[in-house]
C-alpha cells in the first residue's frame, strides 16, 4: 500500500464547500490554539463571558449552542454556572468535555434539553452558520426561564460584513478560509423581530478587535512563524462600536 498520508499531502488539504461542517474537524487541532485559526473566538468569548453575570441561584444552567470546543468554559469559572453545550461536531465536543463543559451532541434548531430550563442561553458565533437561524432562535427562546438572559453574537447580513469578514478576514490569519457562507449573515433588524416574536427584548451593539491590539497580535504571530519561536502576549480585547454593520453582540432577557 502506498503511503495514503504522501497522497493525501501531495494534494493538500481536502477542499470542503464554504460553512461545510466537516471544516471544523479538519481544524479541531486549532481550537485551543491561542494564536491558532480560532484565535478570535477566544477573544469573542471573553467579550459573551463579560455580559454574563454571577449567577444569583444554586443549580442555575448555561446552555451554551454551538459551543465548539467550549471556549466559553474558562470565562465563566467561578460564576456559579452549570455549562451545558449543545453542538453537531463530536470532535469538538470531546475537547469541550475536557474543558469542564456537559455535552450533547445535537442540533441547536432542535434541542433535545426542556422548556424553560436555562437561567442563561449562549449562541455565540452560531447563528451565522445555520441556514435556518430564525429555528434557532426559537429554541434559544424555548429554553431560557422567564427572566432568563439570552446573550449571542453574529455577522449581520451587510455588504461591509461580507468585505471585512469574508474578503478581508479570511486573508488573515484571524478566520479559516472558507468557514464563512456570507448567504447566511444574520440581518440585525430581523434578529430583533424574530427575539421579540419569542419574548426576548435583544439589545444590540457593535463589536470590533481593538485595532492597536489587533496589529500587534498580527505582527507577533508572524513573527513567531518566521522565527519558529511560539507566539506569546496580550491576546487583543474586544470592545464596542458605534455600528452593528459588521459584528454584532446581542443581549436580552426573556419576558414572562
Ligand atoms: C464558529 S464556531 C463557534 C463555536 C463557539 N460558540 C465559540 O464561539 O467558540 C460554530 C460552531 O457551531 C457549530 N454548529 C454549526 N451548526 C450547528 C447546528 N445546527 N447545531 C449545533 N451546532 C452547530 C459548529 O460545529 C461549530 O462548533
Amino acid at each position: 500500500m502506498r503511503d495514503v498520508a504522501a497522497a493525501a499531502a501531495s494534494t493538500g488539504p481536502r477542499v470542503l464547500p464554504r460553512n461545510d461542517p466537516r471544516q471544523y474537524d479538519d481544524l479541531a487541532g486549532e481550537w485551543w490554539r491561542p494564536d491558532g485559526a480560532f484565535a478570535m473566538l477566544h477573544w469573542l468569548a471573553a467579550a459573551r463571558a463579560a455580559l454574563v453575570p454571577p449567577s444569583t441561584r444554586p443549580d442555575a444552567l448555561l446552555v451554551d449552542l454551538g459551543c465548539g470546543a467550549g471556549l466559553l468554559a474558562p470565562h465563566l469559572v467561578g460564576k456559579g454556572y452549570r455549562h451545558v453545550g449543545v453542538d453537531v461536531t463530536r470532535s469538538a465536543l470531546v475537547q469541550a468535555a475536557e474543558h469542564g463543559v456537559c455535552v450533547v451532541q445535537g442540533d441547536a434548531t432542535a434541542v433535545p434539553l426542556p422548556d424553560g430550563c436555562a437561567d442563561v442561553v449562549s449562541a455565540g458565533e452560531l447563528l451565522e452558520h445555520v441556514p435556518a437561524w430564525p429555528r434557532v432562535v426559537a429554541e434559544a427562546c424555548r429554553l431560557l426561564r422567564p427572566g432568563g438572559l439570552l446573550v449571542l453574537d453574529t455577522l449581520n447580513d451587510t455588504a461591509l460584513a461580507r468585505l471585512v469578514a469574508v474578503r478581508i478576514a479570511e486573508r488573515l490569519p484571524t478566520v479559516p478560509r472558507g468557514i464563512h457562507d456570507p448567504r447566511l449573515f444574520v440581518d440585525a433588524r430581523a434578529l430583533v423581530a424574530e427575539c421579540a416574536r419569542h419574548g426576548v427584548d435583544l439589545r444590540l451593539r457593535g463589536i470590533r478587535p481593538q485595532a492597536g491590539g489587533l496589529v500587534a497580535w498580527l505582527l507577533r504571530r508572524a513573527r513567531a512563524a518566521r522565527t519558529g519561536a511560539t507566539s506569546t502576549g496580550r491576546a487583543p480585547r474586544i470592545v464596542p462600536t458605534r455600528s452593528t454593520a459588521v459584528l454584532y453582540q446581542g443581549r436580552g432577557v426573556r419576558s414572562g
